[in-house]
C-alpha cells in the first residue's frame, strides 16, 4: 500500500506538485533529501524534475523505496515524453509514468544550471523566436524560456491524482 510521497526539486515546481498530491490523498510528503523517517522498502510514488530526460533522483529513490508511480515535472506539456522517460530512465513497462508541466524562471536558477539554461535560451531560444510556423506548446515553451512561467496546477496533476484515488479505493475494498 502507498505511504507516501517523495521528490527531488530544484526551483520548487516538482515540490508544489508533491504538496498539491499530498494536500489532495493525505500521504505525508518528503523530500529525498530529507526521507530518513521512512523505511527502506516503503510504497512511494516519486516525483522529480527533469533534466534532459532524466527524473532527477528517481535512481537513489528506486534503491531506497518501492516506487508505485513515477512523475516528471518538467517543460513540456502535462503527459508528453512518457515514452522517452521510461526509456531514458529505465522504468519497467509495468511502471505508471506520468509527466506534469512545471515551470521555468532563469532567475530561480544557480551556478551550472543557471548556466546550462542560459546556453540553451542563447540557442534554442534563438532558434524557437526566429521560427514563424511555432505551434502553440512552442509558444508556451518559448515564453517560458523567455519570461519565466509557472504552470504548477491542479488541474495538470489531475491524472495523477485520478490514478490514486483508484489504488486508494482497491485499497479499501
Ligand atoms: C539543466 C536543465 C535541464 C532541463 N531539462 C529538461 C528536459 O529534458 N525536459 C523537460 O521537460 N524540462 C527540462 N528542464 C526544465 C525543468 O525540468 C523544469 O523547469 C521543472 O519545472 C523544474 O522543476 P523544479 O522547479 O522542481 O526544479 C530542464 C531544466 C534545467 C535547469
Amino acid at each position: 500500500m502507498i505511504q507516501a510521497i517523495v521528490y527531488t526539486s530544484n526551483a520548487g515546481t516538482t515540490e508544489q506538485y508533491a504538496k498539491i498530491i499530498g494536500e489532495k490523498t493525505g500521504f505525508p510528503v518528503y523530500s529525498l533529501k530529507n526521507a530518513c523517517g521512512l523505511a527502506a522498502g516503503t510504497e512511494i510514488i516519486y516525483l522529480g524534475w527533469l533534466m534532459a530526460g532524466i527524473v532527477q533522483g528517481y535512481k537513489k529513490a528506486a534503491k531506497l523505496y518501492t516506487i508505485r508511480a513515477l512523475c516528471g515535472v518538467g517543460m513540456g506539456e502535462t503527459g508528453s515524453q512518457i515514452e522517452d522517460i521510461k526509456k531514458a530512465n529505465t522504468v519497467s513497462d509495468s511502471m505508471p509514468v506520468f509527466t506534469m508541466r512545471g515551470g521555468f524562471d532563469i532567475k530561480k536558477l544557480h551556478g551550472i544550471y543557471r548556466f546550462m539554461m542560459g546556453v540553451m535560451r542563447k540557442t534554442a531560444g534563438k532558434k524557437l523566436s526566429e521560427k514563424t510556423d511555432r505551434t502553440p506548446d512552442e509558444d508556451i515553451m518559448l515564453d517560458m524560456m523567455m519570461n519565466g512561467r509557472s504552470y504548477v496546477s491542479e488541474k495538470n496533476a489531475a491524472t495523477v491524482l485520478d490514478w490514486l484515488g483508484k489504488e486508494q479505493q482497491n485499497n479499501i475494498i
